[in-house]
C-alpha cells in the first residue's frame, strides 16, 4: 500500500429543496474536484449516496455520474453503509490509490433528502423485521440512547445544549451551511420536542447536498495543489446491528474498534488530534463518540460540551465549519463535506474558522444506530 493524499475537492452549498437535480448536484461538485486538481481525467470515482432510489427513482449513481460528467469508460461503482455512506466512498477511494489500481480517484457524495419523506427511508438502516416494524427510526433509537443516558448517569437535559450551540455558532460563517443562526441556551430548551427527550436542537436537518474530493498518491501530491493533505489512515469496524442486541448500548462499540484500528494505522494518539470531526447528526451521539473514542470518561462526555472544551478555542474542537447539525447532513455527501472541510483546516483555508496551527485531524461516520463506523485521520502535508 502507498501513502494517499487529497489534492483537489469541490463542494455546493447545502440546501433545503436544491434547485439543481442529484446528478446535476454531482457533476457540479466533480468537476469542480477536478478543476482544483488541474486534472480532466481520473481512473475511479465512487459515489456515495444513500435515498435516491428511493427518493429520486434512481439506482446505479455511480455510472450515472460518470457518464453525464465527462468520464465515460471509467472505474465507476456505487458504496453504501447507510448514514455513514460518504465515509464508505472516501475508504474506497484511498484504497485504489493506495493498492495502485487507480492513480486518481474521485469520492463523491451526493444526496437530495428534503423533497420526500426522508424518515421512513433513513429508518431502513435499522433491521427491517425485528425494529422497524415497532415504529423505530433513527431518531426514535436516538432518543432511547438519550433517555437512557440521561437517567444512567443523572445529567440534566440542559448539559447538551452546547452541542447545538457550538455547532450553530461555527456554521455562521461558512457560507456552504444550511443554517446561518446562532442559537442560545433558551432556544435550545424552548425548542419543540421531536421524539422525547429529543428536540429540535438535538438534531441534524434533512437537506440537500454534493462533495467531491480528488485522492493521488502522496508522492506524486504536489503535482495537483500546492496544499495537499495526507490521508494517514482509514478504518471500519461494526458492532451489533440491533440496539437491544448490545451488552451496553451506551458504548459505542464500533466507534471505539474503528477510532483505536486507524490510531495505530496512522500512529496517532488522541493528544496529538487538533480537532475532530464527528457524526453529530444528535447530540447524543457526539456525546457518544467523544466517550468512545477515549476523548472522556464514561458518562463524562457532555462536560466537554458543558466545559467549552469541544468550541474552536477548546481542547478538541468539534464540528469546526457546522458539523452535521448546522451546516447540514445530507447522508451520502456528509463525510464529503466534512472531508472538504478538514482539508480547509489544514491548509489555512478556513477563514474565521480556522483552528490555529491544526495538523492533525479526525473524522468519524455513524452508520445507522451506530452499526457500523468509519474513522479517517488526515494530516497536513509537509513540503519535504
Ligand atoms: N435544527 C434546527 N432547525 C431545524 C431543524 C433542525 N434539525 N430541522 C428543521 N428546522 C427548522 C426549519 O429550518 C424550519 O424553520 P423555519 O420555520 O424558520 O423555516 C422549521 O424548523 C420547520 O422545518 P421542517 O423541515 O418542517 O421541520 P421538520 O419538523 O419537518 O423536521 C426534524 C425536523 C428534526 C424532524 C428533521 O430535521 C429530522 O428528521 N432530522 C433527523 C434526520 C435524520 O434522521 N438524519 C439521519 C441521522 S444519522
Amino acid at each position: 500500500m502507498r501513502p494517499v493524499s487529497i489534492v483537489g475537492f469541490g463542494i455546493i452549498p447545502v440546501m433545503k429543496q436544491h434547485d439543481l437535480s442529484l446528478r446535476e448536484m454531482g457533476v457540479r461538485v466533480i468537476h469542480q474536484a477536478m478543476e482544483s486538481a488541474g486534472v480532466d481525467r481520473v481512473d475511479a470515482l465512487y459515489a456515495g449516496n444513500m435515498l435516491a432510489d428511493e427518493l429520486q427513482g434512481q439506482k446505479h449513481i455511480a455510472t450515472l455520474l460518470a457518464s453525464e460528467a465527462g468520464l465515460v469508460g471509467v472505474e465507476a461503482l456505487q458504496v453504501r453503509a447507510a448514514t455513514a455512506t460518504g465515509a464508505a466512498a472516501l475508504r474506497m477511494a484511498y484504497f485504489a490509490v493506495a493498492s495502485a489500481e487507480a492513480d486518481l480517484a474521485i469520492a463523491v457524495g451526493v444526496e437530495k433528502m428534503s423533497s420526500a419523506p426522508a424518515t421512513p427511508a433513513l429508518a431502513k438502516a435499522l433491521d427491517a423485521e425485528e425494529e422497524v416494524p415497532t415504529g423505530a427510526t433513527l431518531i426514535s433509537q436516538n432518543a432511547r440512547l438519550m433517555q437512557m443516558y440521561l437517567e444512567r448517569y443523572d445529567v440534566p437535559y440542559e448539559a447538551f445544549a452546547n452541542f447545538a450551540i457550538n455547532a450553530h455558532r461555527n456554521a455562521m460563517t461558512v457560507p456552504h451551511a444550511l443554517f446561518h443562526k446562532e442559537v442560545s441556551v433558551q432556544d435550545v430548551l424552548n425548542s419543540r420536542i421531536v421524539n422525547p427527550p429529543l428536540r429540535l436542537y438535538d438534531c441534524s436537518p434533512i437537506c440537500d447536498g454534493a462533495a467531491a474530493v480528488v485522492l493521488a498518491p502522496a508522492d506524486q501530491a504536489r503535482a495537483f495543489t500546492d496544499s495537499p493533505v495526507r490521508i494517514l489512515a482509514s478504518s471500519v469496524a461494526t458492532d451489533y446491528f440491533r440496539v437491544d442486541d448490545r451488552p451496553d448500548p451506551l458504548e459505542l462499540r464500533a466507534a471505539r474498534l474503528s477510532v483505536m484500528k486507524a490510531m495505530r494505522a496512522a500512529n496517532v494518539h488522541r493528544k496529538d488530534v487538533d480537532f475532530f470531526e464527528v457524526h453529530d447528526a444528535f447530540s447524543i451521539m457526539a456525546c457518544l463518540i467523544l466517550e468512545a473514542c477515549g476523548f472522556a470518561e464514561r458518562g463524562q462526555g457532555w462536560r466537554l460540551a458543558q466545559e467549552g472544551e469541544i468550541f474552536r478555542e477548546g481542547n478538541i474542537p468539534i464540528a469546526t465549519m457546522g458539523g452535521l447539525k448546522a451546516r447540514g447532513h445530507p447522508i451520502g455527501a456528509t463525510a464529503i463535506y466534512q472531508t472538504a472541510e478538514i482539508v480547509m483546516q489544514l491548509t489555512d483555508r478556513a477563514g474565521p474558522n480556522q483552528i490555529p496551527n491544526a495538523r492533525i485531524a479526525m473524522l468519524q461516520s455513524v452508520g445507522g444506530a451506530a452499526a457500523t463506523v468509519l474513522t479517517h485521520i488526515f494530516a497536513r502535508q509537509e513540503r519535504v
